[in-house]
């Protein structure tokens, strides 16, 4: 075999072994056996005499090049060794990893809060579908196929004849069919509409609704719920009023208005310089509502009320752009 196979021979068994080497010691131990005074190398490059003068520098060349990519090797590995042991050593001079906490978003801080005033009142709080069928939807709330009321609640029509809900108002039927009288219970839920998103516009956004059904409801219950629900909110006394409403699903119905707080009622461009922010749709359930839940309008009676939760939070905190709310954008979440 000529000394120039011999030397690639050699390379490839360095290879090899270097390959299972797992600490410094066994790299040193192969330096000696490879590059040593006694070693692999210097037994190959006895033969170097018996070469003729030409071929002499080109296989000294050779071997140089071969044993400099050796000790290169070894280098490496013992760098790579050594790099282990020390990753578990500790530096504590070097500044610590920033944790970043999570927070609530706004609206889960809110609908937490108005939770808890209607659980301190023996409202349950249910969850519910945000795919939910044509029955419970539109036509239990007294919205028939026909109701002009579905143009204003346009929404996403799923494939199997379900809708994605336009309204929490959904769950009103489906706890009295579950509870049935007396009932007291709230709805918080994200629901969808058919929208053209703007400041104030978004096609997916939260509303809390409520429900109470008992003997003789009368609309007294229904402000005096309503102005607990909003100074607990809002944390101090603000004036409401009550307007005349249409929903097809109250009789009488009502729009309620809460003062405008970004300017104390005196007008802006919040409340779009009237002094008032609408927040609620609510009133006395309508007696074919209760039919659809199964309890009979003659013995019983009852209120309900649907806010966007949305507004209700801009209200609060002074937000001016509805979409902030999607938006996950850190600068907005983290002030909350
Ligand atoms: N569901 C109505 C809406 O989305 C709001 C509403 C109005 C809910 C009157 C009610 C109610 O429970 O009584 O516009």
């Amino acid at each position: 075999m000529s000394l120039e196979e011999q030397l690639k021979q050699l390379r490839n068994k360095f290879l090899h072994e270097i390959g299972r080497a797992k600490n410094i010691q066994a790299l040193s131990d192969l330096e000696i056996k490879f590059l040593g005074r006694k070693g692999e190398m210097s037994r190959i490059l006895k033969g170097l005499k018996n070469l003729s003068g030409e071929e002499k520098p080109k296989i000294g060349a050779l071997a140089n090049e071969l044993k400099n990519q050796i000790v290169n090797d070894l280098n490496k590995a013992s760098q790579v060794i050594k790099g282990e042991a020390k990753e578990e050593l500790i530096d504590l001079t070097l500044p610590g990893k920033k944790v970043m906490y999570g927070r609530l978003h706004p609206i889960t801080l809110v609908k937490n809060e108005l939770a808890d005033i209607f659980t301190s009142m023996s409202f349950m709080v249910l969850d519910g579908p945000e795919a939910e069928s044509d029955f419970y939807n539109f036509e239990s709330l007294n919205i028939p196929p026909y109701h002009p009321a579905r143009d204003m609640q346009d929404t996403f029509y799923l494939k199997d004849g379900n809708v994605l809900r336009t309204q929490t108002s959904n769950m009103q039927v489906r706890a009295m069919q579950k509870y049935g009288p007396p009932l007291r219970a709230v709805f918080p839920g994200r629901v969808f509409r058919n929208e053209a998103t703007d400041a104030s516009h978004e096609t997916n956004f939260f509303q809390f609704e409520g429900l109470m059904i008992d003997k003789d409801i009368n609309i007294g219950n229904l402000v005096a719920t309503m102005q607990e629900l909003i100074s607990g909110v809002l944390k101090k006394q603000v004036e409401v009023r009550l307007r005349p409403g249409y929903f097809p699903f109250v009789e009488p119905g009502f729009e309620m208005d809460v003062e405008c707080l970004n300017c104390g009622g005196k007008g802006c461009p919040v409340c779009k310089h009237s002094g008032w922010v609408e927040i609620f749709g609510c009133g006395l359930v309508h007696p074919n509502v209760l039919k659809y839940g199964g309890i009979d309008p003659k013995k019983w009676s009852g209120f309900a009320f649907g806010l966007g939760l949305n507004r209700l939070v801009m209200v609060k905190y002074g937000i001016n752009d509805i979409r902030l709310f999607m938006s996950g954008d850190l600068r907005f979440l983290k002030q909350f």
